[in-house]
């Protein structure tokens, strides 16, 4: 006998083209929890409509489950067998029916975090994409809307808080237990399910709708958490206000609940009316969170909440549309983070990512169009790809056609597709009606991956002085798409005039949409200075040859804040890549640039702070053939070294005085700050005599976070006594919060040191280091493969460490495990040496027996 739920699952790859209707609706769901830690039985009746005209096989999917008690309208029912994991119900000639199924399931044991699990004595669930079938056998796919009812009970003392999606109608006790029934209004798919119960507290809030409707707002956290959670209350009120404004959005519930856990694969989730957090998105003050944090923490809760309208009023009719919800609703939450606060600041905090995270995803073995065409496991296609370069077609989409004409294609998408589930073409199609513009070879954005190339030159009409731009765009092959055709690419340029001359310049659109292209600039006398790309209009490579004192002008003088940025950054790399391969021309120009910057601090402190921050290890390699790790750590600290050293006064100036207190949260005073931790890098890394001695010092003076992890940081990097002295501290004072102590494994994973793979191998071992929380995971070794020198450590240790953690983590979690993988994945970057140590650590995560589907995908595609 073979037991076929127990042979390793062989990959299945499903491809969008397959997509068929469903052929059974799901119109109605009455779900009935009796809740304990270690079992939980679901009973769940499924009223069925079919859609095929013939009779059809009613699907329902599971993960794990066993199915009990099936009953057709009341009856007993016995056509039912199972295929894998999934129940198949014959439902005979039946248009309609009432499904009822009994499943027990065992949250205590679920390590994946997906489905229902206990997180900290708490019961929480996880659905999106594919988790509702782990709880109840169900169709599980998004174009399959219902209206839940959910009924559930457990003990008063262990679960006094019973919430769920929509509006609580009915509560009782009985005994020792109670019960709560909830009813969403609002047809959802059952990825959007959410269910909590624990002992909880809440931060209570209300806000009134533009058409005067009062919203219940609660923030729910455990005990002694709450004095933390006024920021993200503010930043729902912001979002809600925000998404009223902007995009005439409103809310359509009469509470808003949002719950934060400790345990939590991904950022969080905007399940209908109970979002569901992880809490390193939520809990903020000043003693524990950073600026930075802050910022993480406005952002995802605004993300979540305008899911509510880009994600749950319209959903994705599959989950090859992730970007249709996703890619929307970054660019939403880019945008409103951007009106909170410095939209400049936000411009390069975005395009920082999407070069570190994005770009190296789309020249890999990984890459993927932001609507794949084929995948073997959804959880996969949660990248950055599908996320921050959507967000970035969103918006080229938005540059194209103007803030009003956009807003009238987002109203005309809403209004074409609420309460459906739609596909990324129907959300062309509404900007394309509704804002009046010709999309047809923009498309290409949805299907082609990879990061297109332009080369820009200027040519001179040696007779009349007329200067033209030639502009070529290349898209590079990627895995299934060896030749693309070119695309529409939106790119904001000025040419600036320093001769008089040529008059006013004005900035323009080039809609670059052919292989090659020739744009008149009109009539020069000297060279104009070039301003291409300018607020990184499209996500693209330009490469243009400029000089340094070309680049230096622009950085120094264009009116665009991100193009000056950008020819600073230009400025920094094209002498680190010389230095790297050793052509090194000196620093100079670079200091002086960085002089000139610093010394308009006054303006945006914050600004100033971004742009003298050198390029990482990670952006200065992925401008080389082959990556020289050790040669890219040596020179790019030989370069912040003598940045340090030649304006000593000028980093010493921004240090002295006060820090600004750490709970004025205003603009100016965390530029302040973001600026303070970068002058001390620079001192630091200049090798200073009393460097420890000033990092301690502002560790030991700080008042908040920001300034006290960015001299942790610092000190880390060296061997200094106050360096041991300061972690010490910091873990004695933190040891019992969970989300500091994650920074305190962070910081010494990215220590610049030799010794951080040892490093990070100890800490592993260390009695608060678990593989059973993400977060923890990330923050020890996410942080070691984001350290470039030491992740490629020659001898292949780093590699040994990660694989060794995917086996380890693959059977308990394997999408955080999955996660790990990329970094392995892009040895065609390295010499011959890493290649080999890479790919054999590849190999042998698949030479495990039992491996996952999420580790199966992402660890053999990366090999290819
Ligand atoms: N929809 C969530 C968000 O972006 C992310 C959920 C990811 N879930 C997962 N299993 N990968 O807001
Ligand atoms: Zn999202």
């Amino acid at each position: 006998m073979t037991d076929l739920s127990s042979t390793p699952a062989i990959p299945v790859t499903i491809h969008r083209g397959d997509y068929r209707p469903p052929e059974w609706q799901v119109p109605d769901i009455a779900l009935d929890f009796a809740l304990g830690i270690d079992e939980t039985k679901v009973a769940a009746a499924l009223s069925v409509v079919r859609q095929a005209d013939a009779p059809a096989p009613l699907v329902l999917r599971g993960d794990g489950l066993t199915p009990a008690a099936v009953r057709v309208d009341g009856e007993v029912w016995n056509d039912w067998h199972m295929d894998g994991g999934d129940l198949i119900v014959d439902l005979g000639e039946r248009t309609a029916a009432t499904v009822e199924i009994e499943t027990v399931i065992n949250p205590a044991a679920n390590t994946q975090l997906m489905g229902l699990y206990a997180s900290n004595g708490m019961l929480c669930t996880q659905c999106e994409a594919e988790g509702f079938r782990r709880i109840t056998f169900h169709p599980d796919r998004p174009d399959v809307l219902s209206r839940y009812r959910v009924r559930m009970e457990g003990d008063k003392a262990a679960f006094p808080i019973l919430l769920s999606n929509g509006n609580c109608i009915e509560r009782g006790e009985e005994g020792s237990d109670h019960w709560a029934l909830w009813e969403d209004p609002w047809p959802k798919p059952s990825y959007l399910f959410a269910l909590v119960a624990g002992d909880l507290v809440v931060n209570k809030d209300s806000f009134t709708t533009m058409s005067g409707r009062k919203v219940d707002l609660g923030i729910w956290v455990r005990e002694g958490d709450l004095d933390r959670t006024g920021h993200a209350m503010d930043a729902l009120k912001n979002s809600m206000k925000w998404d009223e404004a902007v995009y005439g959005r409103e809310y359509d519930l009469d509470l808003f609940n949002i719950v934060a856990v400790g345990d939590f694969n991904m950022g969080a989730m905007e399940n209908k009316g109970l979002n569901i957090f992880n809490t390193r998105y939520i809990l903020a003050d000043p003693d524990t969170a950073t600026d930075l944090d802050y910022d993480g923490v406005e952002g995802v809760v605004a993300h979540e909440y305008f899911h509510n309208w880009s994600g749950n009023r319209v959903t994705c009719r599959d989950w090859f549309q992730l970007s249709l919800k996703e890619g929307f609703t970054v660019f939403r939450d880019q945008s409103f983070s951007a009106d909170m606060g410095s939209p400049p600041v936000k411009r390069i905090e975005d395009v920082r990512l999407l070069r570190a995270a994005q770009f190296p995803e789309d020249a890999g073995p990984l890459a993927h169009p932001i609507r794949p065409d084929s995948f073997q496991e959804i959880s996969n296609f949660y990248t950055a790809t599908i996320y921050n370069k959507g967000a970035e077609i969103i918006r080229m989409m938005a540059t194209m056609v103007g803030p009003e004409r956009f807003r009238k294609g987002t109203d005309l998408y809403f209004e074409r597709h609420d309460g459906e589930a739609a596909t990324c073409e129907d959300f062309v199609r509404a900007i394309e009606d509704g804002a009046d513009i010709d999309l047809a070879q923009f498309r290409l954005w949805y299907g082609q991956a990879g990061t297109p190339r332009i080369t820009a030159r200027i040519g001179t009409d040696a007779a009349t002085g007329e200067r033209t731009l030639h502009l070529a765009q290349l898209v590079p092959p990627t895995p299934g798409q060896p030749d693309k055709a070119p695309m529409q690419i939106p790119l904001r340029i000025k040419a600036f005039d320093l001769d008089g001359g040529h008059g006013a310049e004005e900035e323009r659109l080039v809609l670059l949409d052919r292989a090659e292209m020739a744009v008149p600039l009109g009539r020069y006398r000297s060279r104009p200075m070039l301003s291409i790309n300018r607020g990184f209009s499209a996500p693209v490579i330009v490469d243009f040859a400029r000089e340094e004192d070309e680049l230096a002008w622009l950085a120094a003088h264009d009116d665009d804040p991100f193009a000056r940025y950008e020819a600073l950054q230009q400025l920094m790399l094209d002498t680190l890549v010389a230095a790297v391969s050793g052509k090194g021309g000196g620093s100079g120009a670079v200091i002086e640039a960085v002089a000139q910057t610093l010394a308009g601090r006054t303006g945006d402190p914050a600004f100033v702070a971004e742009a003298v921050l050198l390029p990482s290890e990670a952006f200065i390699g992925d401008q080389m053939v082959t990556v020289d790790p050790d040669a890219i750590r040596r020179e790019r600290l030989a370069l912040q070294g003598a940045i340090g050293a030649a304006l000593e006064a000028e980093w010493r100036g921004v240090l002295s005085g006060d820090a600004p207190a750490a709970t004025d949260l205003s603009r100016g005073a965390k530029g302040g700050r973001r600026l303070r931790g970068v002058a001390l890098a620079y001192l630091a890394a200049a090798g200073l005599d009393d460097a420890a001695a000033l990092a301690f010092r502002i560790f030991s003076d700080a008042d908040g976070m920001t300034e006290r992890q960015a001299a942790l940081a610092t000190l880390a990097h060296g061997d200094s006594e106050e360096r041991a002295h300061a972690l010490d501290i910091f873990y004695q004072r933190y040891r019992d919060n969970p989300l500091v102590l994650d920074k305190w494994f962070q910081v010494q994973a990215w220590s610049l040191r030799p010794d951080t793979v040892d490093a990070v191998k100890e800490l592993a071992r260390h009695p608060d280091f678990t593989l059973a929380n993400p977060n923890r995971v990330r923050s020890l070794y996410g942080a070691l493969t984001g350290n470039q020198a030491a992740f490629h450590r020659a001898d292949g240790a780093g590699y040994r460490l990660i694989a060794d953690l995917v086996i380890a983590l693959d059977p308990k979690n394997p999408q955080t495990a999955a996660k790990m993988i990329p970094p392995l994945g892009r040895w065609k970057r390295f010499d011959e040496g890493r290649q080999a140590l890479m790919r054999a650590e590849l190999e042998r995560i698949l030479a495990q027996r039992g491996l996952s589907r999420d580790v199966t995908e992402q660890a053999s595609k990366s090999l290819a």
